[in-house]
């Protein structure tokens, strides 16, 4: 295993007052996150826009501090590091962004910019052997050695993501965090550079966690996939497993959006729609997280227990394959039936305290007290 993380959250405060900044309550856009990457594997994490999936890979990479929890990376906690070793550390994990046009400095020459965090690392001491570096890199994303003397706006957005890539690979990490790589391409375009991280992926032995807000996405890439719902996995399979029999009513709205190229297949598909929105993450439901909108929720349970991720009963699903639904054996059996639900609006006021949230400083006002980071 490369990576383990275990409970991470991450919380923010919200802050009110003109003359002192009272903390009101908190955003708890990561609330208990447990995931393993295996050496090699890609792991797609899923989930619809707000739910914490960047926020979760900032936090892996102590981009964001973590409110609780530990991720431990080749046997080393990365919580206990600091200053120069942490520093040091993070040349092993790299992040791919979204839109690389804002990621990349627009002053800098993409020579400049690859170099850059190979100098941070040291590896460029060796002028020969880094201009070496360079022109692997560059043939390792398929642009040619004219690139390097032109800066990111000469380029298209697929061209961009390439650079981005490149950037991301200078430092030779191990795990490469892709936070949405391809949502901002042409759909055209997406397949190419989906296509080009599969490549540098078995040229330099890299390990990959590819953040998506749809599963068609991650789809074809990814070896196991974890859906999210606001801030914790509600669903994690391999990902054929996964696609093959969807087991949260969550990941059945998700994959019942996925259009799929066979007709038939297409007519016979489940459609759900999902009553309302996502739910303000500064104001999570309780015990389940998704009961305002699943179309399974029942009476017992669903609103007052927390569901954990858990493997099920059920015939042909194998132990890899968890779910975090009280209901999900009767609901894979037939036996509970969706009923319809009505759309709750969204409190436009939700980022307000939680009852539980008064005042900063007042006794029982944090419900996580030693959760928070030195200093928050
Ligand atoms: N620095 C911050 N301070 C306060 N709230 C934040 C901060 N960063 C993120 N959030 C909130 O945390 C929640 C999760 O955000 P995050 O960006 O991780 O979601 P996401 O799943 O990556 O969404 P998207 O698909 O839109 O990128 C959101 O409600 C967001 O507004
Ligand atoms: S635990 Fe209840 S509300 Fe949550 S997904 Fe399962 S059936 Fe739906
Ligand atoms: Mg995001």
């Amino acid at each position: 295993m490369l990576l383990d993380a275990q409970d991470v959250k991450v919380h923010f405060p919200i802050k009110r007052g003109v003359v002192f900044d009272r903390t009101v309550g908190y955003v708890y856009a990561v609330d208990g996150m447990s995931l393993q990457i295996n050496r090699g594997e890609t792991y797609g994490l899923v989930g619809e826009s707000g739910c914490g999936k960047s926020t979760f890979g900032r936090a892996l990479l102590r981009l964001e501090e973590p409110t609780a929890g530990a991720v431990t990376f080749d046997g080393t906690d990365l919580s206990s590091l600091k200053g120069e070793t942490l520093r040091k550390q993070r040349r092993n994990m790299q992040m791919v962004f979204q839109d690389p046009l804002s990621s990349l400095d627009p002053r800098q020459t993409v020579e400049a910019l690859l170099l850059e965090g190979m100098r941070a690392h040291g590896l460029t001491k060796d002028k020969a052997a880094a201009h070496a570096r360079l022109r692997e890199l560059l043939a390792a994303v398929g642009l040619p050695e004219a690139a390097l003397k032109k800066y990111p706006h000469e380029f298209s957005g697929g061209q961009r993501q390439r650079i981005g890539i490149a950037r991301a690979l200078s430092v030779d990490p191990q795990l490469i965090v892709a936070d949405e790589p391809v949502s901002a391409l042409d759909v055209s375009v997406q397949a190419q550079v989906i296509n080009l991280l599969e490549d540098v992926q078995e040229q330099f032995g890299l390990t990959y966690l590819v953040i998506a807000h749809d599963l068609a996405v991650v789809r074809h890439i990814s070896d196991r996939v974890g859906v999210m719902y606001l801030g914790a996995l509600v669903e994690e399979a391999d990902a054929d497993d996964l696609y093959a029999i969807p087991l949260h009513p969550y990941t059945r709205a998700l994959m019942s959006a996925v259009p799929i190229p066979d007709p038939q297949v297409e007519d016979r598909r489940e459609r759900i729609i999902l009553a309302g929105d996502l739910p303000s993450p500064a104001a999570p439901p309780s015990g389940c997280r998704f009961h305002t909108r699943c179309p399974w929720r029942q009476d017992t349970r669903c609103d007052t227990d927390r569901p954990e991720l858990r493997e099920v009963r059920i015939e042909g699903v194998p132990a890899s394959h968890r779910v975090a639904c009280h209901f999900a054996e009767q609901i894979a059996s037939g036996e509970l039936q969706p009923h319809s639900v009505a759309p709750t609006a969204v409190d436009p006021d939700a980022d307000q305290p939680r009852p539980d949230v008064i005042e900063d400083g007042a006794p029982g006002a944090d419900p996580y007290p030693d959760a928070r980071p030195p200093g928050v």
